[in-house]
């Protein structure tokens, strides 16, 4: 069910690949170092569940750039022990959107760092960036993360840090997540027009807050009702332009 799986290299270069209709994750990055995807595009259709289009775990510095990615599921998911990731130039739709996670799924749980997501296009998705991670007991982490210059057109929920991931609330044990999130965690420049009155939520935890959440140049418009922010145990900095204003 894998168009393609890289698991366990070093120095490899993919370009110009198309995936259609793959069955679960269309390209997955594991175990590697040094792999540059370019130039790639992945499509299934909006409605198929599970269809990840990039998913990238335990390396160090991949590079991903100048590709198209529409999928059911994540179209790009990032997941424990990635570092040094940068993503470039990356237009997405339909699917979920760019997520760090789901992390903190394990008690041992590799760190997610330096990870520079930017210049890219979210159209109708349901997520543009987000990081979801379990609310659960992990010892993993994600630091110096930065979005930068994303475009949201129509996208249901822009811009997500969900720390209390739990679908159907279901095996969490109604814990919430010593997971940590901080230093220099970045939205920079995010503009564009959410398809749901609530364009950024910032779900953490009272014992374990957000904290270190720069954000800079946010303008998200909703359709039909003014745009909010949902806002719990997060502390965020904002400059320049930003709306919608709640949790500051
Ligand atoms: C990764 O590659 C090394 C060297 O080729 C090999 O020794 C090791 O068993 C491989 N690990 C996995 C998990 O495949
Ligand atoms: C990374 O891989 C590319 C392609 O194989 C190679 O040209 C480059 O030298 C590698 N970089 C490092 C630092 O090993
Ligand atoms: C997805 O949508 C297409 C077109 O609307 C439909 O034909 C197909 O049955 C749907 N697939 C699923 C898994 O819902
Ligand atoms: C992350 O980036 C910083 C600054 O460039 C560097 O010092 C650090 O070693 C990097 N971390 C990892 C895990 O590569």
């Amino acid at each position: 069910s894998y168009v393609d799986l890289i698991s366990n290299s070093s120095n490899i270069v993919i370009t110009g690949l198309t995936s259609l209709n793959s069955q679960m994750f269309h390209i997955v990055v594991n175990a590697c170092q040094n792999v540059t995807v370019k130039g790639v595009k992945v499509s299934a259709a909006g409605n198929s569940s599970n269809t990840d289009g990039i998913h990238v775990s335990s390396s160090t510095s991949v590079t991903i750039l100048n590709s198209r990615i529409g999928t059911g599921d994540d179209r790009i998911s990032i997941g424990p022990g990635t570092s040094n990731l940068w993503i470039e130039n990356v237009a997405c739709g339909p699917g979920q959107g760019i997520s760090i996670g789901i992390l903190g799924q394990d008690v041992q749980e590799a760190a997610v760092q330096n990870v520079t997501v930017k210049t890219t296009t979210f159209t109708g998705t349901e997520n543009g960036v987000r990081i979801p991670s379990w609310g659960r007991p992990s010892n993993g982490f994600a630091r110096n993360i930065l979005f930068q210059h994303a475009v949201m057109n129509n996208v249901q929920k822009p811009i997500i840090i969900d720390r209390n991931y739990c679908p159907g609330n279901k095996n969490c044990h109604g814990q919430v997540t010593p997971f940590k999130l901080n230093r220099l965690l970045g939205f920079q420049d995010i503009p564009g027009s959410s398809a749901k009155e609530i364009s950024v939520k910032f779900d953490c935890s009272k014992k374990y807050p957000c904290t270190g959440i720069n954000l800079e140049d946010i303008y998200l418009t909703s359709q039909n009702q003014p745009p909010e922010a949902s806002c719990t145990n997060a502390g965020a900095v904002a400059s320049g332009l930003f709306q919608p204003t709640s949790c500051l």
